[in-house]
């Protein structure tokens, strides 16, 4: 079972105030989580949780995850500009990005971030556009498939990112002849998983390549980075990571291979997003008309703009029809309004037989949610409300206007 994290009245009182769609944030939710990420990784202190900004780029969602002593991970010139403005200093920023743009180098540069580098030929770049600094990161890529026990879970030697093993050592004999003194190696090898091995798997593999590549390159190695990966289960039934038991699976490989190698003094560092977001996040709409052909259509004021996983990935969203908690059931596709015919949030869904004007949430849209919204069709993007831990909603990102839209086109006032 899923439940909401907010009432049903409340929920109501909440709609009546701000129009449908809206992403709607649970405060306290969000502080709980960090809390727990906290005190699974306790054991090592230099840990550190940046924030995958790409999650949930909302600065008030930033701001709480400042003030539980997050930093932030950014891929963008846009996301390393808002994480500077919320007053994260240099050392609170990872610069995780790919085909890096010169600018965004150089931006990260200026404001003292920590920058993982994805490729190797990148040391030339990086040197060439802006500066090497003296504390820098590398993205590795161990090629092959990435296997729990028995379960492929990804396919690195397929993914755009990272650098080999081979180029990641030749890139620290590199940047330490060009000045860094201090260095981290990073990789995120599988997406979304749902299982407390993915992080001690992971931390195994990079704990023995850190030692290996000390012992080649002599560098002073401060942090590893695990990155993101770390999912959430977006189905009603089944289990849920359970951070306390990831934490101390890492801590056990580090205390088997780091401590005795003399790398106990290397910190731990997570860039995740959906893990810290998802559940904590509903995307609330309105059933707007009801279609009957060879299916059934439940068609909702949401639509693939405002969450593109069902479309893009077929990601399963629990959905909760907040008016009828019983009663009798039917089969559905939950439909928006896009000429596209994967605009649909549910396919051939069983949920309670709902009528026009009901209110849906759609649940684990906390991440990567909002974010991957769009404008096809000229449709626009929703609002943002958080739900402040004292209960109060308070709007965080209001929803676009049709001026918004056409504010970037040359030759079209709308006004005339
Ligand atoms: C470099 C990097 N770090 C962290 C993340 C966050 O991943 P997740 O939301 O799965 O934790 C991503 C996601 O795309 C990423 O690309």
């Amino acid at each position: 079972m899923k439940t909401p994290f907010i009432s049903r009245e409340r929920l109501a009182e909440l709609t009546e105030q701000f129009p449908t769609p809206f992403h709607l944030y649970d405060e306290k939710g969000i502080r709980a989580r960090v809390r727990a990420l906290h005190q699974a990784f306790a054991w090592n202190p230099g840990f550190k949780e940046y924030f995958a900004v790409k999650a949930t780029p909302n600065p008030a969602i930033l701001k709480i995850l400042k003030e539980e002593g997050c930093g932030v991970d950014c891929a963008s010139y846009v996301e390393l500009m808002m994480s500077q403005k919320l007053g994260f200093a240099g050392d609170e920023i990872m610069f995780s990005s790919n085909n890096t743009p010169a600018d965004e180098f150089r931006l990260a540069r200026q404001l003292g971030a920590t920058i993982n580098l994805d490729a190797y030929e990148d040391v030339a770049f990086l040197e060439e556009v802006a500066s090497i600094p003296k504390v820098i990161s590398c993205r590795y890529n161990p090629g092959g498939v990435f296997e729990l026990g028995t379960s492929i879970m990804d396919h690195p030697e397929e993914a755009k990112f990272g650098m080999t093993k081979v180029q990641l050592i030749q890139a620290f004999k590199e940047l330490k002849a060009l000045g860094a003194e201090k260095f981290g190696i990073h990789a995120f090898l599988a997406s979304n998983t749902v299982s407390n091995a993915y992080y001690p798997e992971l931390a195994r593999q990079l704990f023995e390549l850190a030692v290996e590549v000390v012992e080649a390159t002599g560098v002073e190695l401060d942090f590893i980075n695990l990155s993101g990966g770390v999912g959430v289960n977006y189905q009603p039934e089944g289990e849920e990571n359970d951070i306390a038991v990831i934490g101390q699976g890492v801590r056990q490989a580090y205390e088997e291979i780091l401590t005795p190698a003399g790398l106990g003094q290397v910190k731990i560092f997570t860039e995740l997003g959906r893990f810290m977001l998802a559940p904590f996040g509903l995307l609330v709409t309105k059933v707007t008309h009801k279609k009957q052909t060879y299916r059934t259509y439940l068609g909702v004021d949401a639509s693939a703009v405002n969450l593109l996983r069902p479309a893009m990935y077929g990601a399963y969203h629990h959905i909760t029809n907040m008016d009828r908690p019983e009663g009798p059931t039917e089969i559905i596709d939950v439909v928006g309004s896009l000429c596209e015919n994967n605009d649909k949030f549910a396919i051939q869904r069983e949920l309670p037989v709902s009528q026009i004007g009901d209110t849906l949430v759609i649940h684990d849209t906390g991440a990567h949610g909002f974010s991957m919204g769009y404008q096809y069709n000229a449709k626009l993007r929703s609002s943002e409300i958080l739900l402040e831990e004292n209960g109060q909603a308070r709007m965080i990102r209001r929803a676009e206007r049709p001026e918004d839209y056409f504010a970037t086109l040359y030759g079209f006032d709308f006004e005339k």
